[in-house]
């Protein structure tokens, strides 16, 4: 953080200052979670759906930190504003102005920008101090707070942008505008309420739309709506992609070991290199390869792309763990969130790891996919009945929404696989644990409203999440 008075921060907002010396400085984190308040830092206080932040004003103070943020008048030292994020947005883009060698790279993608970010990070942190979001921090409030811990020192932002409509990428480029924009796929995340694909296609774009001229856009050449993103950017456009045998930055011989991590030969114009990943499922290919080209484009060689892919570990919770337990059963927990393409890819990496023994799926509903919710479930239910020579051994759906998967699992007359229903993620384990044997896989996936970790650390023998 740079360091900020409260007069400063004031004016900035556009706020007026509460109780508290205007001389007073922040310098710690800002941050949400008052729990999370402390030293010198900033707390913002928002009003949510079971708690409201000003009723922890006094404790984030108590914990140190030196001001809140907040909208209605407190008793201690304080800002008062009209809009939280609004007035951390005008603070995040103040942190920007005050950086302006700080390179800002914005990723966006219906699935896999959290991959992306953490494998981008994971690069880019070998070429200099890097800001990159903790997890998944990537809207209106995780945006600004992760601008916000930019300092002097910081040389790169590599950031996450996410779109639940039209314009909201816009209004995150205008936070941090990025000079370099990566867009991973335009998928069903959210289809419903961005109310089909091509609207999807025209949110994602936005971060393209803003890049400057002297800027770079870096597009997935396999998917063609992100493709077509070429002509809505002034910024020069590098391509990635395994199948489109065009693109600048590809992957050849892409190969799965056992237990699902990709090995492939990474080509780019400097030349090519062997890359091993410590991740998981095919899906984190292009991912890699987003970010080979991004650190490519901030100056990183080829040896030191391939040596850092290769070293990059997962650093969010919950995508594509896989954990091996002692007798001999595979647990798959992918259960931070799901839509229709990364259920996909995450039963393709199921049967993948089944190939010696049975594949289960316990999978909760799909959120957000509105009036294609029920169909999209179905053709899930049919893919997972369908995949490799048998379709997988059992597909566990949890909860009422997730029952259509079950319907479209039992359109395929030649499955033989178990179809269940069970009302919960302990339920599932429960029925799981009997049928369990050796060599059996079990993927564990939902969107996150389902929670379903609690059934991965339940076939795991842990306590819970
Ligand atoms: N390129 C990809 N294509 C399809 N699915 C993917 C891809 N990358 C990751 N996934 C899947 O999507 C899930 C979520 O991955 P990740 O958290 O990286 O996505 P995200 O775009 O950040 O999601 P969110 O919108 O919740 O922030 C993973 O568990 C994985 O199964
Ligand atoms: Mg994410």
């Amino acid at each position: 953080m740079i360091p900020l008075s409260l007069a400063r921060i004031a004016q900035i907002t556009g706020g007026q200052l509460g109780h508290g010396d205007p001389d007073a400085v922040v310098s710690g984190e800002v941050v949400i979670d008052s729990r999370r308040a402390g030293p010198g830092g900033l707390f913002a206080a928002v009003a949510g759906e079971r708690s409201d932040g000003h009723d922890f004003a006094a404790a984030a103070i108590a914990a140190g930190a030196t001001a809140v943020l907040v909208t209605r008048p407190v008793p201690v030292p304080s800002v008062l504003v009209s809009d939280v994020p609004a007035a951390l947005a005008a603070l995040a883009r103040s942190v920007v102005d005050a950086l302006p060698a700080a390179r800002i790279a914005g990723i966006t993608g219906s699935s896999g920008k959290t991959s992306t970010k953490d494998l981008a990070a994971q690069l880019v942190e070998r070429l200099g101090p890097t800001i990159a979001p903790a997890g998944s921090f990537n809207n209106e409030f995780g945006h600004p707070l992760t601008v916000l811990r930019a300092g002097a020192a910081t040389r790169y932002l590599v950031l996450e942008l996410s779109a639940r409509g039209i314009g909201h990428i816009a209004y995150l480029c205008q936070v941090a505008p990025p000079r370099y924009g990566v867009v991973l796929n335009v998928g069903h995340a959210h289809a419903g309420e961005f109310g089909g694909l091509d609207q999807v296609a025209r949110a994602k774009g936005e971060l393209v739309e803003a890049l400057p001229a002297d800027g770079v856009a870096i597009l997935n050449a396999d998917d063609p709506r992100v493709l077509a993103m070429a002509a809505r950017t002034g910024a020069r456009v590098v391509t990635f992609g395994v199948e489109a045998g065009g693109a600048l930055v590809r992957a050849a011989d892409v190969r799965l070991d056992e237990l699902g991590r990709p090995a492939f030969t990474l080509l780019t114009p400097e030349g090519s290199a062997p890359v091993t990943l410590r991740l998981h499922g095919a899906h984190n290919v292009p991912n890699a390869l987003a970010a080979a080209a991004l650190a490519g484009e901030l100056g990183m060689d080829l040896d030191g792309i391939a040596d850092g892919l290769g070293a990059a570990v997962a650093r969010s919770r919950w995508r594509m763990e896989v954990h091996q337990r002692a007798d001999g059963v595979t647990v798959i927990n992918d259960a931070y969130n799901a839509n229709p393409e990364s259920v996909r890819a995450a039963i393709d990496a199921l049967a993948h790891l089944a190939q010696g023994g049975r594949g289960f799926a316990v999978l909760g509903h799909m959120a957000e996919l509105g009036g294609t919710s029920r169909a999209s479930h179905e053709d899930i239910g049919e893919y997972a009945a369908r995949i490799g020579d048998t379709g997988l051994a059992g597909l566990i759906a949890v909860g009422e929404e997730a029952a259509p998967l079950l319907d479209g699992a039992r359109r395929v007359r030649s499955w033989t696989g178990e179809a269940l229903a069970v009302p919960d993620g302990a339920a599932a384990a429960d029925l799981l644990a009997n049928r369990l044997k050796p060599s059996d896989v079990v993927l564990v996936k939902a969107s996150r409203a389902a929670h379903l970790e609690g059934a991965a650390a339940a076939l795991l023998g842990e306590a819970g999440q």
